[in-house]
């Protein structure tokens, strides 16, 4: 899709074409790394969700010629960078993160700028956002040495203390943070964690509700129950049919074979 002239008078999409970015993202990571001193001491730094390839172009300015790797992944193919081993690959999935591990042994560095396609319905999102960020901690779990750091974009809702809590079991530091280049009008922030320090007891797994579990326990399906006196009419009659008013026995909600079977156990 062609760009609109607003996005051609927007700062950091010229700085981008003139720079040679593929992104005018590249500048979200720049201005992180000048705030947070992301890149001293780094060696290995995997790139989640990297396509079309402008962090992964800031990487490789960043580390060309030094004895580093850097790994990129993401669903589409993204054209070749120097320096950079590129994977198409979904981050969901455990096979991706054997396939970043075959490249070295641990990450120092794990960065993820992935999003979903947006829907406009906010909460949609930031919940559809929240479910790749999880995707992302939990591959960067398998791969990331302890002292590592991660960052990863999020979709700022109206209480971030969960997520930072959460993230605290990991990381002993976490920061939000909007780099200036992150538009105003977006709901999206960055989630900083320093200082990977599982504990002691994790073993990241792949098994998780979220992604890739399987329900196979028994269940039990509640049945449907109607709000309001199921012997009254209809909330939504406001007049008489051709028959006038008519009793009618009324019908007891069907339940289903589980939930019965579920009664009967729980009865005898
Ligand atoms: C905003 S773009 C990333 C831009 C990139 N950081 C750059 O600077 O060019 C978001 C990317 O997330 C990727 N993505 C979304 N879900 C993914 C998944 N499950 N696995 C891998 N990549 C995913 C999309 O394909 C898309 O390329």
């Amino acid at each position: 899709m062609g760009k609109s002239s607003k996005d051609k008078r927007d700062i950091y999409y010229r700085l981008a074409k003139e720079q040679g970015y593929r992104a005018r993202s590249a500048y979200k990571l720049l201005q992180i790394n000048q705030e947070f001193d992301l890149f001293t001491g780094v060696k290995n730094i995997v790139d989640l969700c990297a396509a079309p390839g402008s962090w992964s172009q800031v990487l490789s300015k960043e580390f060309k010629d030094k004895d580093c790797k850097i790994v990129a992944v993401d669903l589409q193919e993204m054209a070749p960078l120097e320096g950079v081993i590129c994977i198409q690959g979904d981050i969901t999935k455990e096979s991706t993160a054997n396939e970043i591990i075959k490249h070295f042994d641990k990450a120092d560095l794990v960065i993820c700028d992935g999003a979903p396609d947006v829907t406009g319905l906010h909460d949609m999102d930031e919940y559809i956002q929240a479910q790749l960020l999880l995707a992302a901690f939990n591959i960067t779990s398998h791969v990331l040495k302890r002292g590592g750091t991660f960052l990863a974009k999020i979709f700022r809702g109206k209480d971030m203390s969960l997520l930072v809590a959460q993230m605290n079991t990991f990381f002993k530091e976490v920061y939000i943070c909007k780099p200036r280049s992150s538009r105003d009008s977006s709901i999206e922030s960055f989630i900083l964690c320093r200082d990977y320090s599982p504990p002691e007891d994790y073993r990241p797994t792949f098994i998780d509700p979220l992604l890739d579990y399987k329900y196979t326990t028994e269940y039990v399906l509640a049945p449907f129950v109607a709000c309001g006196d199921i012997n009254d009419y209809d909330a939504d009659q406001t007049y008489p049919t051709e028959e006038g008013y008519k009793f009618i026995e009324p019908i007891q909600p069907p339940i289903n074979p589980p939930y019965k079977s579920f009664l009967d156990k729980r009865r005898n």
